[in-house]
């Protein structure tokens, strides 16, 4: 290591390679990299060196030039160009980096760039562009690399590579760039090389960076993506531990099939929340373009460490004191929130009347369009929301309301209690059911089904769906447009008595008919029917006991009975 103060000339501050620029010339190609040194005219001393880098800005990244100039002056070391405070302290990282891994700090102005200027630059993912554009700028690697290679990674002083959020955004960038290879972290080679045709080189500290660069050392070739942990939720979890509940875990089964948003109300312990932790099991899994979204929202949120793909489902249960932009996505930086986190997945909001009003208007956008749209000044980020809810609640304040003595909440308890979930959100929910307390001898007996067995079903339904929505954009019945509706859901003549019998004595509302069919062409595609008969109609009917807003008489006492 060189203490660069205690030596008299530094490697490229020597007079001999001072350099002059032609009148009116510059040293530096059409495409900004600097033209071989024997090609070099005298010169007036100030060097240019260009690095790609990217930055993060939603869930994708943006090309960002990283420039380093150095000049004659007083030593000085500025980073400019809208960064952010991490950024700004990459200069601190990036001296020490540079000096103990051997290399000369040159002592003369230097000024780094971060191009374009609008971008709003964040994280210590800018470090390594910085170190390698200064060791380029003073001679210490070749520019000619440059052209060929972006660089991402966090420096530590001792100048070893830090592991830094979204490589996989940025992998794709360098790809959509063109660009032929990323020098980046170790670590996360893998989940770079999910990327196709782009070389990737991981590597451990600055030396090899500078190494790679100067074709002295092979990019390690990272190994091939193994395939991720399971579903998230509760991995051991599995139906087959749940006692009695045949109707309520039939429920899950029909929202896990047709893509439902589903809410659960009954009084504490009688496994609501349970429940809810074994749906990502029995859904499919996830397939590759699925999972590299999950992957680079879980990168950009900085939860992705371990294998390079996720496969397993997302299940999100945020506490209900959760904010707003907790739950949607916010920030001074817009950053992915809860909604996006479980997207292709689950997001469970256990005892749903706790949550804070603004917070469960929040979703509505999102549930809506599938995705949310975070607005910071000028810029807008997009962020996909396309999640099952599953949320849990009391019947009331206490817990026990239809529990015949037990309960102690008056109707206008009860009422406000209802009025907390109702609106938007309840809305959106196509089933909503009871679990009651279960019976001593439902405890005793075995169980209403196995993960495995109903995960079978909900596969069968599903490849049902995608043969017939093939070519419309649409996954699963919970999405099914009007349009799609009336072209897959030809009911029967009895089946639409039964419903305009129910139209008439439940007050459905058009929103709530189109539920009705919606959760109807899932009862049917499970049974492997192919139309929409009578009873499919009523048993969507009673998985739906009132519209939302209600007042609490108009509901039975068993929430599970059927509607009339
Ligand atoms: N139907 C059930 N079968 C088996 N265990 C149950 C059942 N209901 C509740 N439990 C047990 O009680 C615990 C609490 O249940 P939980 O799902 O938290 O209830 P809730 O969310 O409805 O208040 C569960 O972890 C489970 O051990
Ligand atoms: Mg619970």
């Amino acid at each position: 290591m060189s203490s660069h103060g205690a030596r008299s000339v530094c490697r490229w501050t020597g007079g001999a390679q001072e350099r002059r620029r032609p009148a009116g010339g510059t040293p530096f190609n059409r495409r900004g990299t600097r033209v071989p040194r024997d090609t070099w005219l005298p010169s007036v001393g100030a060097v240019l060196s260009r690095v790609t880098a990217f930055a993060i800005d939603g869930l994708d990244s943006r090309p960002v030039t990283v420039e380093v100039d150095i000049r004659a002056g007083l030593p000085a070391f500025a980073v400019v160009g809208l960064a952010d405070k991490a950024v700004r302290e990459a200069r601190e990282r990036v001296r020490a980096a540079v000096l103990n891994s051997g290399f000369e700090f040159p002592q003369r102005r230097i000024t780094s760039n971060l191009a374009p200027a609008y971008l709003r630059k964040v994280g210590p993912g800018f470090d390594l562009a910085i170190a390698v554009g200064l060791l380029a700028a003073s001679g210490q690697v070749p520019a000619e690399a440059l052209e060929r290679w972006a660089v991402f990674g966090e420096l530590s002083l001792g100048g070893e590579l830090r592991p830094a959020r979204a490589t996989l955004s940025v992998a794709e960038g360098a790809r959509r760039l063109g660009i032929e290879g990323l020098v980046l972290p170790r670590e996360r080679a893998a989940e770079a090389a999910l990327v196709e045709g782009l070389r990737v080189a991981g590597v451990a500290t600055l030396r090899e960076v500078t190494e790679v660069l100067a074709g002295e050392r092979r990019a390690p070739t990272p190994p091939p993506a193994p395939a991720a942990h399971e579903s998230e939720g509760e991995p051991e979890a599995d139906l087959g531990d749940v006692r009695g509940h045949a109707e309520p875990v039939e429920a899950l089964v029909i929202a896990a099939a047709g893509g439902h948003h589903l809410l659960m109300e009954g009084p504490p312990g009688t496994g609501k929340t349970m429940l809810a932790r074994r749906l990502p099991g029995i859904l499919p899994p996830l397939d590759r373009a699925e999972a590299i979204e999950v992957t680079r929202i879980r990168s950009v949120a900085g939860l992705h460490a371990g294998p390079a793909l996720a496969a397993g489902r997302p299940f999100r249960a945020p506490h209900h004191s959760i904010s707003a932009s907790g739950l949607v996505g916010g920030g001074a930086v817009p950053s992915p929130g809860e909604a996006t986190l479980a997207h292709h997945g689950v997001l469970f909001l256990d005892e749903l009347s706790e949550f804070a009003r603004p917070a469960l208007e929040a979703l509505r956008q999102p549930l809506e369009d599938g995705h949310v749209i975070v607005v910071r000044g000028q810029h807008a980020s997009r962020f996909p929301t396309r999640f099952m809810l599953v949320a849990a609640t009391n019947p009331c304040a206490c817990g026990f309301a239809g529990e015949a003595g037990r309960c102690r909440c008056s109707d206008a308890d009860i009422a406000r209690h209802r009025r907390r979930l109702s609106g938007p959100l309840l809305d959106r929910v196509d089933l909503l059911i009871g679990v009651p307390r279960p019976s001593a001898d439902d405890l005793a007996a075995g169980p209403a089904a196995t993960s495995t067995a109903a995960r079978e079903r909900v596969l069968a339904a599903r490849e049902r769906q995608a043969r017939r929505l093939v070519g419309t954009g649409v996954a699963c019945n919970a999405r099914l447009t009007p349009r799609l509706l009336r072209r897959d859901v030809a009911l029967s003549g009895t089946a639409d008595a039964a419903l305009r019998d129910a139209h008439e004595r439940a007050h459905l509302s058009p929103r709530g008919r189109q539920r009705v069919l919606r959760v109807a062409r899932t009862v049917a595609d499970l049974e492997g029917a192919e139309r929409v008969g009578t009873e499919h109609v009523l048993r969507a009917l009673s998985l739906r006991q009132h519209e939302p807003g209600e007042e609490p008489d108009a509901r039975s006492a068993t929430p599970a009975a059927a509607p009339g």
